[in-house]
């Protein structure tokens, strides 16, 4: 698998994110602790203004494919995780992360709590209060700026992790089951809120879920995983054009889709001869 970041790819057909052959393991064998393989010769290129989704059963290295994006982990041994045609080397403000849980300071204000990392890297104050009032006005918290994170239901918190995530203006948008503590109401909600935020700035999205509905409405493409070790095991594109509204649940596409997705998941969970069955 090539080492050499795609610097000499035109940038009209350059991904904007790629895994390269990318390995991850985990654990020390000098300290005699079991080594987990998490991801193996993981490969996926994704385009500019692309939402890729990714599914896969639990434990295959999703999350582990995120972090190394997100520049939290490195790979292992071989294999290249890249941006713009150059090798991940840490976290950067080009790249916005949404987790599953909230992550907010409680003793800080929504407002506060959105701009914090922005503030930290010495942007002034009337650029990015301005660009955090807009921001929240636009995931549906006008009002609430100075709430504190436990006057806020999930679903809010959650809306105050993607402004904050936004805040930065990135150009990847990296969500690990942004969504998954919501019920069903508000994460339907949050996937119109999220494809429409898509529309306004255009980042490159790769999400991550186990709700297979949710990869296909929100998705140009969803990839599903092998069981651990993490590989890419087969990837179907969703041709719906965007934005989607609810009519796209229930039609022949999506309903063929969610079929192919659930046996391919399945298919890692229970073997593929009995998935089929
Ligand atoms: N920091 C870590 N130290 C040791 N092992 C880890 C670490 N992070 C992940 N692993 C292991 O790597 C494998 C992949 O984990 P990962 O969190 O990427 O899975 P996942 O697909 O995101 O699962 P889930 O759907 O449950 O979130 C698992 O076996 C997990 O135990
Ligand atoms: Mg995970």
């Amino acid at each position: 698998m090539s080492q050499t970041p795609a610097a000499d790819i035109e940038p009209a057909t350059r991904p904007k994110i790629s895994f390269a052959g990318v390995n991850k393991f985990y654990g020390n064998n000098r300290a005699r602790v079991a080594t987990t393989l998490a991801l193996d010769d993981f490969s996926l290129d994704i385009a500019p203004e692309e939402i890729v989704s990714i599914v896969g059963p639990t434990g295959c290295g999703k999350s582990t494919a995120l972090n190394l994006l997100a520049g939290f982990e490195q790979p292992s041994s071989g294999g290249l995780v890249s941006v713009d045609g150059q090798a991940v080397a840490g976290p950067g403000p080009n790249r916005g992360v949404v987790f599953q849980q909230p992550s907010l300071f409680p003793w800080l204000t929504v407002l506060s709590n959105v701009v914090l990392g922005i503030k930290c890297r010495g942007v002034a104050l009337d650029e990015y209060e301005p660009r955090a009032l807009r921001l929240l006005e636009e995931v549906g918290l006008k009002g609430f700026e100075r709430h504190y994170p436990y006057q806020l239901s999930g679903g809010m918190q959650q809306r105050v992790q993607i402004a904050r995530a936004l805040i930065n203006e990135p150009d990847i948008l990296l969500m690990d089951e942004p969504f998954g503590a919501l019920d069903y109401q508000t994460r339907l909600l949050m996937q119109k809120l999220l494809l429409r935020l898509w529309a306004h700035f255009k980042p490159t999205i790769l999400f991550i879920t186990h709700d297979v509905g949710e990869a296909i409405f929100i998705s140009d493409r969803v990839i599903a995983m092998t069981k651990r070790p993490g590989r890419v095991k087969c990837v179907l594109h969703v041709n719906a054009p965007k934005p989607r509204g609810y009519e796209f649940i229930g039609s022949p596409e999506f309903t063929r889709l969610e079929h192919d997705l659930v046996l391919a998941v399945q298919g890692e969970v229970e073997g593929d001869e009995v998935a089929a069955h």
